[in-house]
């Protein structure tokens, strides 16, 4: 059993835990990801690592289904059942010049601990984050502290500069184009944002989320088409040169679960155990 440290809501549907899990603390780099169990019953679920302190990793995750709201409902004190990882490879970080990490909601959470990565090898490191709205917007403070500068974006405009982070981006590549590029949100940002780095060149990464199982390589649930070949997300990526990816099959793979995950949210609101409805 791993110990929740503390636990908080940072937004509307987001939380931020800290579980006690010292072999993942100790070996996880930036980029990298955990599968968590949190009971008998439970499903399997990958989350990013997104930050370290001592024994413990960070969580920050969004509640859209049956398992994240189990997750959300965990106080400190409370423990999880199992915790693999740390799982996948980690973010490509070398001394490169200048880098631009791109965040689109609950995609924020991966970005503080990669942009630490990109500075301790020495880069200058701009960071833009864009959320619905001001209220759903987490982590400002942290991106503050570790980017050189940072560009805040919101939909409706309630802060920083209206419309999408594809604004800003396409801005800096135009005036100062850096030297690599993150881009790491829900799926179709992810495949309009990173097209604003083709045209100019720029090597572009993005972490991609397809339904996994195992984590290790085992299931195949994770397939996604990279420069024409299969690649397992847990185990090649989770982070793609975002200019090969085939981010279509990508989002049609991502909803071939939906009528089942329809069914077992149903079942959990309804007082049962969330794991499908069959008992
Ligand atoms: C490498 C990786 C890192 C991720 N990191 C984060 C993160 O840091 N924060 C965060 O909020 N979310 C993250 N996700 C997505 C997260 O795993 C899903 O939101 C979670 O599995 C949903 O489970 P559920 O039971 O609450 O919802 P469900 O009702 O089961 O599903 C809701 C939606 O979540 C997705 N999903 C469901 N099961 C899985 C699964 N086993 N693997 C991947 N996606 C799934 C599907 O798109 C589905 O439509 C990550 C996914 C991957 C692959
Ligand atoms: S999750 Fe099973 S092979 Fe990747």
């Amino acid at each position: 059993m791993y110990q929740v440290r503390s636990a908080r809501l940072l937004a509307e549907n987001v939380y931020e835990t800290w579980i006690e899990v010292p072999h993942i603390s100790r070996n996880a780099e930036a980029g990298q990801f955990l599968v968590l169990r949190i009971d008998e019953e439970g499903e399997r679920i990958p989350l990013t690592i997104s930050g370290l302190d001592g024994d413990s990793v960070r969580i920050i995750f969004m509640t859209v289904g049956t398992t994240t709201e189990k997750l959300a409902a965990l106080k400190a004190g409370d423990a999880v059942l199992d915790v693999v990882g740390p799982l996948g490879q980690p973010s490509e970080v070398h001394h490169v010049g200048s880098c631009v990490l791109v965040g689109g909601g609950v995609g924020i959470a991966c970005l503080p601990i990669i942009a630490t990565a990109l500075k301790r090898a020495g880069n200058r490191v701009i960071g833009i984050i864009g959320a619905r709205n001001k209220d759903l917007l987490i982590l400002e403070n942290e991106m503050k502290e570790v980017c050189d500068e940072l560009i805040i974006t919101t939909d409706d405009g309630s802060y920083g500069i209206k419309g999408f982070a594809a604004g800003p981006l396409k801005e800096i590549c135009e005036t100062r184009p850096p030297d690599a590029v993150w881009v790491i949100g829900p799926a179709i940002m992810m495949k309009v944002t990173s097209g604003v780095t083709q045209p100019f060149g720029i090597r572009t990464f993005v972490s991609l989320n397809p339904i996994m199982v195992d984590g290790t390589g085992m299931c195949g649930s994770c397939r996604v088409v990279v420069n024409g070949e299969t690649k397992f997300a847990c185990v090649d990526g989770p982070e793609f040169d975002a200019h090969q990816v085939d981010f279509d099959l990508l989002m049609s793979r991502q909803r071939f679960y939906h009528p089942e995950e329809k069914e077992s949210r149903e079942h959990y609101h309804s007082g049962g155990c969330g794991c499908g409805g069959n008992h």
